[in-house]
């Protein structure tokens, strides 16, 4: 294991930040809504405009926001407005009946016995990447990896799930979403002070973005339509949809659009910015690449090994842990209470907002020694177990990310095939910052390089 690797972050304030400073924060970047003291407490209480915010990190009061409690605990008005304009009314916000009827067809076709297929396709997926970025490495010319790696996980969500091949789709899909992180994507102050019912000005603006993603989504349905019949495949995760949204009449169309719609964004963005963190930090600690190299030779990581190949790329697998630990891309989760309800001696009055953030949590001084240094022992078989509720990349509860598994097993695998062909190093050193827009994404694409890596196939 090399020196630990210090990387950069925003600086969290020194005092409780006011209205003004949350609504800044909240605006520019969310990752600085806690204080530094926040990273050594088990709770923060702070009030916004007269509403109390606790943010979280005791693992009894997680628990009971996220598990035993967690009917009591909703979304709030300004996570629903900034997802709504992606997702609909998707597995992600659905609520009720609605959700608990799609989260049953949903989670099983994403479940660990039904990963080897998906893999495949995601083997399939790689493989038809690789050229472009051999021919970089060939030409030495600098490569947006993060570009590259969102590309690639929108086309292995696509071929996954829906059996789409997406490339078409890809480039305007990231044009409206670059666009949307600029604006409707960043809160103002109605955003987070009118309730849902009430439009707040920007929610025009989202309005009109949301027809255009649903037009687009639209297409991509048509286009897999297009090819029923002709491929000859067994179901995939859109025959489900299709099958349980039926007879809904022009409902069921709606809903069956908006749940392709949350399994295409929430199935590549995250995963495409755990790929480039991962990347990020490989840049800088070569004897860890070095050690996925030596992991990944002679493993068959193409559609036929690769669901097998898993199983062996424990290594690789516990620095895709550690960089869900350092950029976890869904830094905050956030929930209101329903009612009154108490912890312990921690009362959520109604209305109250609850942050779970494992941003902080993740980077507690408490509970995880030398908390910024990259290190994937942590994650490695017989190390010293995680403290509980310390590591919620995924979140927890009813409702936890149904993809997590198929998450892990796609960074991972592409993780090993990248490595074990090239060396990773960076064009340029200036810091790269996380941002929390929605998710965890730097604050600009920097270049890195690709080198053949000797001895490499
Ligand atoms: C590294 C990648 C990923 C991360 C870090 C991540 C993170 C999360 C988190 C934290 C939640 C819970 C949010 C909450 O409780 O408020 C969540 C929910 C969800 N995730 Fe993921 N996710 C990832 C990949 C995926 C993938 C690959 C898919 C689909 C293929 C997916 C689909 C979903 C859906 C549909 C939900 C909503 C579940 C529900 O409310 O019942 N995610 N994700």
């Amino acid at each position: 294991m090399s020196e630990p690797l210090s990387l950069a972050v925003p600086a969290a304030p020194k005092r409780s930040l006011s209205w003004r400073g949350v609504l800044r924060a909240a605006r520019d970047n969310p990752l600085q809504l806690w204080t530094d003291a926040a990273y050594a407490q088990d709770i923060e209480q702070q009030s916004f405009l007269g509403k109390p915010r606790l943010l979280l990190n005791a693992p009894d009061a997680i628990q009971h926001v996220l598990i035993r409690e967690a009917g009591n605990f909703r979304r709030t008005a300004p996570s629903i407005r900034l997802l709504r304009p992606f997702v609909g009314r998707g597995l992600l916000l659905s609520e009720g009946e609605l959700w608990r009827r799609q989260r049953r067809v949903i989670a099983p076709t994403l479940a660990p016995r039904a990963l080897p297929p998906l893999m495949a396709e995601a083997a399939r997926a790689i493989s038809a990447a690789l050229p472009a970025l051999d021919t970089a490495a060939a030409a030495a010319t600098p490569v947006d990896l993060l570009a590259a790696m969102q590309g690639l996980a929108l086309d292995i969500a696509g071929r996954s799930m829906f059996s789409v091949a997406m490339e078409v789709f890809g480039v305007e899909m990231r044009q409206m979403f670059t666009a949307a992180s600029r604006n409707i994507s960043r809160p103002d102050f109605f955003d987070l002070v009118l309730p849902i019912g009430i439009p707040s000005p920007r929610d025009f603006r989202r309005w009109w973005f949301q027809r255009r993603w649903m037009g687009l989504i639209s297409r991509i349905i048509a286009a897999r339509e297009a090819t029923d019949g002709k491929t000859g495949d067994g179901a995939d995760l859109f025959d489900l949809l299709r099958t349980a949204c039926a007879g809904d009449g022009p409902e069921g169309a709606r809903q069956l659009r908006d749940e392709v719609a949350t399994m295409i964004i929430a199935g590549h963005e995250t995963t495409a910015l755990t790929l480039f963190w991962s990347a990020l930090l490989l840049a800088a600690a070569p004897e860890v690449q070095a050690r996925i190299a030596a992991e990944a030779d002679g493993l068959d990581l193409g559609p036929d090994g690769a669901p097998a190949a898993l199983e062996r790329l424990s290594y690789t697998r516990a620095v895709v842990s550690e960089a869900l630990r350092l950029y976890p891309p869904a830094a905050v989760i956030v929930r209101e209470a329903i009612a009154e309800t108490r912890c312990g001696a921690i009362t959520f009055p109604r209305g109250a907002l609850v942050f779970i953030a494992p941003w902080v949590l993740h980077r507690h001084r408490k509970l995880w020694t030398a908390p910024g240094h990259f290190d994937p022992g942590r994650f490695l078989p017989g190390a010293a177990p995680v403290p509980r509720f310390a590591y919620l990349p995924f979140g927890a509860g009813p409702r936890v990310c149904v993809g997590a598994q198929f998450a892990l097993a796609e960074a991972t695998l592409v993780l090993a095939t990248l490595v074990r062909r090239f060396v990773i190093t960076r064009g340029d050193e200036a810091p790269v910052m996380p941002v929390s827009v929605v998710t965890t994404q730097p604050d600009r694409a920097p270049p890195f390089h690709l080198a053949a890596r000797p001895g490499a196939a």
